[in-house]
């Protein structure tokens, strides 16, 4: 028995965040399999590659520029998607920011940024979504992090952010589920090339550090998460809705994390610039 990945071919992918990193990891990965992409996220320039890179891969795809933030933008976008691809069958939310903060040290602005983005702007995506989803059938996936369940020093608003994602994820599959729409989390673990990681983890030896806590020793790929998105979208998931689902080499078993020497490192390099 194998997963069969034809039943990707025409299926329209909505790729929120979706034109770097691990969001456009899983973007491709669909695009490979013969689905019709779009990918939304605010630089023009960002979009343009993405759009470029998934057309080159044989199939259509459709770039959009906008802020999650903006929720006029986001509906903007789906509407041209709907227009060219017809109702959405794998939605895929993963826009977020991220730095190293202390919450006594960091504006309320800053904090604040963080919620719109990752969490607020999972809601406007999702919302903005729901009318266009095809029911039943959809596979709604977001993108979380290991923070929403880890209490984590200097990641106080992504923990605060990332967890209502995941909350959000669990209610909406009791909301939607009656729809025929499933809705999971994916928590990625430390994914290696990555914006994120390179936020998280600024020196060689942050790296190094990181990699050692991992109980299977070894960074993560982009295409460890797309293989999960693939399977959750798939037949193969149709019976997962709700869950919130690791892809991080077991390091969710290991406890807090300490970014103090990462956080150290990062400013050292940002007063020498
Ligand atoms: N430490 C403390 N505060 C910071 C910060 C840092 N390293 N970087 C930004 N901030 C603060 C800013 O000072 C500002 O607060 P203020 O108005 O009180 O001064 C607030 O955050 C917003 O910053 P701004 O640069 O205007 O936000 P933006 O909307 O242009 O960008 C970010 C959002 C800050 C999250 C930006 O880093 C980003 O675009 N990230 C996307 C990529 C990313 O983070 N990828 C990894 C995902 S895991
Ligand atoms: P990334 O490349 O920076 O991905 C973030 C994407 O979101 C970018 O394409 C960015 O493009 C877009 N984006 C940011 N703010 C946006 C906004 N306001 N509106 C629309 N789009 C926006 O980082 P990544 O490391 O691959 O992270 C991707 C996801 O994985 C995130 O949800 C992150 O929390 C999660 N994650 C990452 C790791 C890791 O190891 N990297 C670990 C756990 C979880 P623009 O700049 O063009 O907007």
């Amino acid at each position: 028995m194998q997963l069969d990945l034809t039943q990707f071919r025409g299926r329209h992918v909505f790729v929120a965040g979706g034109t770097t990193g691990i969001n456009y990891g899983i973007a491709e990965a669909f695009g490979r399999v013969g689905a019709r992409v779009a990918v939304l996220s605010r630089s023009a320039e960002n979009v343009a590659t993405a759009q470029a890179r998934l057309q080159a891969l044989g199939g259509e795809a459709l770039g959009c520029v906008g802020d999650v933030r903006q929720p006029a933008t986001v509906q903007e976008a789906m509407a041209r998607a709907v227009a060219a691809y017809g109702p959405i069958d794998v939605l895929v939310s993963g826009a977020a920011g991220n730095f190293l903060a202390l919450a006594a040290e960091m504006s309320p602005n800053a904090f604040k940024t963080v919620v719109d983005i990752d969490l607020l702007g999972s809601f406007n995506v999702l919302r903005s979504a729901h009318e266009h989803l095809r029911k039943p059938g959809a596979c709604v996936i977001q993108i979380s992090a290991p923070q929403a369940d880890t209490p984590t020093p200097w990641q106080s608003h992504v923990c605060a952010a990332k967890a209502g994602v995941d909350m959000l994820t669990r209610t909406l599959a009791l909301e939607w589920g009656g729809e025929g729409i499933r809705i999971n989390s994916i928590v990625p673990g430390p994914i290696a090339d990555t914006e994120g990681i390179r936020r998280l983890a600024p020196t060689p030896e942050a790296l190094e550090r990181m990699t050692a806590r991992v109980p299977l020793q070894r960074m993560g790929r982009c295409e460890d998460v797309a293989r999960c998105a693939l399977m959750l979208a798939s037949d193969w998931g149709s019976y997962i809705t709700g869950a919130v689902i690791p892809v991080d080499g077991g390091l969710s078993l290991t406890g807090p994390r300490d970014f103090a020497s990462a956080a150290a490192a990062a400013a050292a390099a940002r007063s020498r610039a």
